[in-house]
């Protein structure tokens, strides 16, 4: 593969080294040299990156791209003051039954794009709108179009045509075979309202003798018992984290299970934000994630994410930034992405702005000016 130099870096965030100033890389699909731009070096192309910053992309560890219709007044309800409950999946179920293969792939298309563009170069997709065998194995096989970061979500809600306890055999039996070839993960919304503890460990433990590896919606609504599960099953992460007692902070603290936050669900429920001072300073792995979906967090956008973590989560920018790359990886249990260290993949962002605090620092402005995933720029 054809090698590329890119020089004049102002500020190179690799989260290998500390962060280094007029530096350069030389990159094929993988990182292959990092050091001084006044060190000279060849390579077949060069990129002059001006003084600009680079960072590792995005690794936003949990979407859910796979839908059709939008929410957009019931936004508009919870911002006059009517309360989030996840009762409106079932509105979602209904339009991504109706809608064919091509809608949802060319909806997951668009998002992923528009991800792409904000500096994303790995997400995870799961699905949870369709809730019947046909719609949630269909909705697996578009994912894994995009992704292979695929989450089997049959346990998002009861669908109102299934009864509830026939419901869950179906998901860990019938639903869960059709699934498993076209997911990685398994994924429960653990919530009152939707799956308790015994229910999401009952479909979790199938998952896992399928061969899936667990994460979990935790503790988004209520200080349920979803993250002790997270950490009963070294669940790759435990989704939320916005209701935490003591004993959850210590659990994660003392687990490989990453507390994946998720401002955006906060931000557009108009709730308050998880503790993330709490969990980073208790020892937790913490990444920030998009949560994008059509009820609880329309954005694709891992930079707004960021700005609200710095914020109003107190998380420090570097924080920030390592919790929505090198966190993110964590979280999907992956050591080839999230950090630009020698032999990962080539996978980053230029910015237009001389450092990444930038990214907090100026919400809301598009500051990915190019993006390379696997040594090609894809923007
Ligand atoms: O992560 N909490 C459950 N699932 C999504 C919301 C889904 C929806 O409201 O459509 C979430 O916030
Ligand atoms: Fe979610």
């Amino acid at each position: 593969m054809r090698s590329l130099l890119i020089t004049n870096i102002g500020e190179l965030t690799t989260h290998s080294d500390s962060v280094l100033t007029d530096a350069a890389m030389i990159v094929t699909d993988r990182v292959e040299w990092v050091g001084s731009a006044s060190s000279p070096h060849a390579a077949d192309e060069v990129f002059d990156a001006q003084g600009a910053a680079v960072l590792p992309g995005f690794v936003d560890s949990h979407a859910h791209l796979v839908f059709a219709g939008d929410r957009a007044a019931e936004f508009a309800a919870r911002m006059a003051g009517e309360p989030y409950t996840g009762g409106g999946i079932r509105t979602t179920m209904a339009a991504t039954r109706a809608a064919s293969d091509a809608v949802l792939r060319s909806n997951v298309e668009r998002l992923v794009d528009e991800m792409r563009r904000q500096g994303t170069t790995t997400v995870e997709i799961k699905s949870g709108y369709g809730l019947s065998v046909l719609d949630e194995s269909r909705s697996l096989r578009v994912a894994s179009e995009f992704t292979t970061e695929t989450t089997f979500l049959g346990a998002h809600v009861v669908p109102p045509d299934v009864p509830r306890d026939s419901y869950v055999e179906l998901v860990a039996g019938e639903m869960l075979r059709a699934c498993a070839p076209h997911a990685k993960w398994v994924d429960v919304f653990c919530e009152r309202g939707a799956f308790d503890v015994d229910e999401a460990r009952t479909v979790l433990a199938a998952g896992m003798a399928e061969g899936l590896l667990p994460r979990i919606h935790a503790n988004q609504l209520t200080e349920g018992g979803g993250v002790r599960l997270a950490v009963e099953l070294d669940a790759a992460s435990a989704d939320h984290c916005t209701h935490l007692s003591d004993s959850d902070v210590d659990a994660l603290a003392s687990s490989q299970t990453v507390a994946t936050l998720l401002p955006g669900a906060e931000f557009s429920t108009r709730s308050p934000y998880p503790d993330a001072r709490r969990l980073l300073d208790a020892g937790a792995t913490v990444s920030l994630a998009t949560d994008c979906n059509p009820g609880s967090s329309y954005t694709s956008s891992m930079p707004f994410c960021i700005a609200l973590a710095v914020r109003d989560m107190r998380m420090t920018p570097a924080e920030a930034i390592w919790a929505a790359t090198a966190g993110g990886a964590r979280a999907l249990r992956r050591s080839d992405v999230g950090h630009l260290g020698i032999g990962a993949y080539a996978d980053l962002m230029v910015l237009d702005a001389p450092s990444s605090v930038h990214l907090a620092y100026r919400p809301g402005v598009p500051l990915v000016r190019k993006v390379l995933h696997k040594g090609v720029w894809v923007r």
